[in-house]
């Protein structure tokens, strides 16, 4: 086997995994971090590592000419050393950002480490890509459990509209920046097609399954204690829900970056929800 010069983070996730199906399915070889026993398609060089361990990137890393990385963590602590590791060995670091870069408010935890890891990427001397992307249509995966048990999404702002973007849409992108030099220092920020409102996300998610889901309108402090609740890290719960009710009144962009960068444009949610739809039934 030609060995991989493309390393993907965060291989078993959902951006990153459709980043290592998307390479495999180019004939290009790729290795996938994780810090379990997962199985790859057969071609696929498997690696064992963890981001919060730096020293145990460094057999990840050998040979490997570009890195596609995912942060999973909540804060920018570790990231030099990581960052680090990589220099060392790759030349170029597709980072997986966030839209809110460039538009951050007090107290967005997640934002701000953003923030803080494409600073710290472009100060490395690596060449470099940040990815932008809008919410992920994945998101409403949070929803599948009660979708399968009540057949109901309780959850706040029916009408807060938002362009979600497909994590296929996501990788094609990454795919361009890790396999052609034509997104070197840029920072595309990448949409989905068009706002869809949340009750709609959860109709369209109905028509997937072929059967209906009700959209039951909680206040945002329920929603607050719900997630907090099932277990989301509070920082997180503290950030996403105020920037949604901002959202409402100023919404996220809309834009053909994805149609631009990859000849393609962006799929719509009816089409994440149908490639979805076994996690909601
Ligand atoms: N959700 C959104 O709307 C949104 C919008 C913009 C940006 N983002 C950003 O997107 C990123 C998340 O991407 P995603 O949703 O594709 O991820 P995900 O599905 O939540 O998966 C997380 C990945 O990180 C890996 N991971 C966790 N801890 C690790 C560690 N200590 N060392 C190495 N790998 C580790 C996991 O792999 P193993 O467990 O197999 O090791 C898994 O592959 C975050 O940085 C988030 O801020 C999200």
């Amino acid at each position: 086997m030609t060995q991989p010069k493309i390393l993907v983070a965060g291989a078993t996730g959902k951006v990153g995994g459709a980043v290592v199906t998307q390479l495999h399915a180019a004939g290009v070889p790729v290795r996938a971090l994780t810090r379990g026993k997962v199985s790859f398609p057969e071609g696929v060089q498997a690696v064992r590592g963890d981001l919060s361990d730096p020293t145990s990137l460094d057999a990840a890393l050998a040979g490997i000419d570009s890195v596609f990385l995912v942060w999973p963590f909540l804060s920018a602590e570790g990231a030099p050393a990581v960052i680090d590791a990589i220099g060392k060995h790759a030349r170029r670091v597709v980072y997986l950002s966030s839209a809110g870069v460039g538009d951050e408010k007090p107290g967005e935890a997640i934002t701000m480490f953003h923030t803080e890891l494409e600073r710290l990427i472009e100060a490395s001397g690596l060449d470099w890509t940040a990815l932008r992307p809008t919410g992920f249509a994945s998101n409403t995966l949070g929803w599948a459990e009660e979708v399968r048990t009540t057949g109901a999404v309780r959850a706040p702002l029916p009408k807060l509209a938002r362009p979600l973007i497909h994590e296929a849409d996501i990788a094609a992108v990454a795919v361009q920046a890790l396999t052609t030099d034509a997104l070197l220092g840029a920072r595309p920020l990448i949409t989905g097609p068009e706002l869809v409102t949340q009750e709609r996300q959860v109709a369209l998610i109905g028509e997937a399954i072929g059967r209906p889901v009700r959209f039951e309108e909680i206040t945002l402090d329920e929603a607050i204690e719900q997630m907090k609740a099932a277990g989301y890290p509070v920082e997180l719960v503290e950030a996403v829900m105020p920037a949604q009710a901002e959202m409402l009144n100023n919404p996220e962009p809309v834009n053909d970056e994805v149609k631009r960068i990859t000849g393609t444009p962006a799929r719509p949610f009816r089409e994440w929800a149908v490639d979805h739809a076994a996690d909601f039934r």
